[in-house]
Parts: C-alpha cells; structure tokens; sequence
C-alpha cells in the first residue's frame, strides 16, 4: 500500500515536471505494459483474497488518478504552445514599424470640396451627383445652349467617338438630372469634375472642378440668391469680407452675375494676388431661364429659382495661397503633404 502511495507522488512530480514529449514516457512508465501500477496488478495473485481485494481497489484508484493528472497536463501543454506560437506571432501595429509609413488624407481639391459642402448643408442644401460623360442634350439643350449657339464655343469639350456623349464641361447638367427626378421645391449642391478643350497654365486645366448650386420653388428671388451667396461667403471666408455681384451672361440664367469676393489676402485694398483691383472673380450665378424650367416640365409661371456654379480649385487657391492650379495635378507629394 505504502509503495502504491510513494508511486503516485512520483508519478505525480514527473507529470507536473514533463513537457510534451516526456510526457508521454512518463505515462508508459506508470500505465504501460511494463510500467510500475501494471505490473502491481499482475503480481496481485500472491496475495490473500482480501489482500487482493484492497492493493487491487488502490492501484486501479492510483491508475485513474495518474491517467487524469496525464490528460490535464497534456491540455495544459498543448495550449502553452498555443499560446507561444501566438505570442511569436503577434503583430504589433502599434510599433515604430507602422508608424514609419505615412498617412495618406484628403486631396486639396476634395478637402475644399468637402468644407463648401459642409455650408450649404448648414444653409439647408442636399447633395446631389451626376455622371461626367454626359449627353449633348443634359451639358447643352436642356440648358437652353442650342447647337447653333456661339456659347458653345466657349464650352468646347472632349466628344466620345462614335456617340452622341461628351465629357461635361460644367455641373449645370446636374440641374436638369435633379430636376427631372423630382418636383419643386429643390435645394441642392451638385459637386464634381468638368472637363474643357482648353490649353493648359498656370491658371487654366482641361481638368478641374465645380460645385453647382439650385434652388427651386414658389416665389424664389434675386434676393435669396444674394442671400445665400452672402452667407456662404461670410461663412466661408469670414465676416469682414464683402461679397459683390456683377451682370454676367450665361444661357441657363435670367439675369444672370457673376459674384467677386474681396480679396483675403489685402482685404480689399488692392494687391498682386487681385491684381489690384481688391476684388476677385468666384463664381457664375443668376435666376434660372424659363426655357431651363420647360425642358424638365417645370412651369416657369408657378415656379422660378436660382443656380450659381463655383469653381472648386478657384477658391483652393485663393484661400491656401497657391498660384499654379497645375500642382493640383502632378502627384507631387511635397505639395500635397502640406495639406
Ligand atoms: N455653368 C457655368 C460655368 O461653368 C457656371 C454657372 C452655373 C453659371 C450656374 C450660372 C449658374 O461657367
């Protein structure tokens, strides 16, 4: 009996000792053929009935015993290895090696995009988008530019071969698409890329982007488009600045302006920048042309409303200081990593 107790504290000591290959030694040398509790129960016929009865009852409790403390051990075993491997794993994507690599952010043309945006919103605007390939119908016609116009030569473009499609040349199509989805009252932005036939300088891109404006609605005014142009303004570039409109022409628009900012950087006193006249040329605007308000089945004579279109890069230039709109285009990570 004594010896049966002294096997299990052995066994016991080895087990907890072991790794995950000793162990398995360790259960031959208890539990295998020849091992230490087997070969007790095969010499158990030496012994008197009752003898055999206790040291049999004590050496098969000692085997289940070591078996258990076996098992447990191997689980515990198996998940320290786990764990190991894991930790050998791990990656820490918090380290230095990370962090090495910079974060990219928003494109300059896309942050100003994003912070004209979040005004007209204040003021009440949705947003809205259309497609850049668009038809001559949605860029021209609807928006009472007919194909004998001279105003197309203004607004030449890139046609797709073989279709009717062109890229657009302003957002103004973005009117008719929203308009012709839903009924009056309309107040929305339609931001997005354009396209122009036009030789590339410092201040001119055969690529760039607007932000087109509509409201439409019963007893829309002059005076809510001033209105609301102001306060972009005021918001945008902040209240000591005044905002001017001057007779323009557009097609789409009765009357039509285009709106001056004073200048930021001399406010208004005159400098190079504004070329000293202490103005500078923002956007198009004007009272939405009754043809305009036909072509999508409006009518003109319940309804009437105001458009304006900003020119994106204009205004990121002019806030940012930044005097060649070519840099918005060449990838050039030393300009754009100041943004
Ligand atoms: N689409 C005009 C342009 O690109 C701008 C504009 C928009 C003017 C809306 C009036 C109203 O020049």
């Amino acid at each position: 009996m004594n010896n049966i107790e002294q096997i299990i504290k052995e066994a016991f000591e080895k087990i907890e000792n072991a790794d995950s290959v000793s162990i398995e030694a360790v259960r031959l040398e208890y539990l295998g053929k020849s091992g230490a509790l087997t070969s007790i129960l095969k010499s158990l016929s030496q012994y008197s009935i009752e003898e055999k009865k206790q040291i049999g009852a004590r050496a098969n409790r000692a085997k289940v015993l070591i078996e258990e403390a076996i098992e447990i051990k191997k689980e515990k075993l198996k998940k320290c290895a786990l764990d190991e491997r894991l930790a050998k794993e791990k990656q820490d994507f918090s380290s230095s090696f990370y962090f090495n690599f910079s974060k990219g952010s928003l494109h300059p043309v896309l942050q100003t995009i994003e912070s004209i945006g979040a005004v007209f919103k204040s003021l009440g605007f949705d947003v809205a988008e259309g497609p850049e390939i668009e038809t001559d119908r949605y860029n021209f016609e609807a928006l009472n530019i007919a194909s004998d116009h001279p105003a197309r030569d203004t607004q030449d473009t890139f046609y797709l071969e073989g279709t009717n499609n062109l890229l657009r040349t302003h957002t103004s199509p973005g009117q008719i698409r929203v308009m012709e989805k839903q009924n009056p009252p309309v107040k929305v932005i339609v931001p997005g890329r354009v396209y122009r036939n036009e030789a590339s300088d410092a201040s001119h891109s055969s690529t760039f982007h607007q932000i087109e404006g509509l409201c439409v609605g019963g007893n829309i005014t002059f005076a809510d488009l001033k209105s609301v142009l102001t306060s972009f303004a005021h918001k945008f570039f902040g209240r000591d600045l005044n905002i001017r409109f001057r007779p323009s022409h557009f097609q789409f628009t009765e009357p039509s302006a285009e709106a001056d900012m004073q200048c930021f950087f001399c406010k208004g006193k005159g400098c190079r920048v504004c070329k000293n006249s202490g103005w500078i040329e923002t956007l198009g605007c004007g009272m939405v042309h009754p043809n305009v308000l036909k072509a999508v089945n409006y009518d003109p004579e319940k309804y009437s409303g105001y458009a304006f279109g900003i020119g994106v890069e204009r205004i990121a230039m002019l806030k940012r200081g930044i005097d060649d709109i070519r840099l918005f285009y060449e990838n050039d990570l030393r300009f754009l990593k100041q943004f």
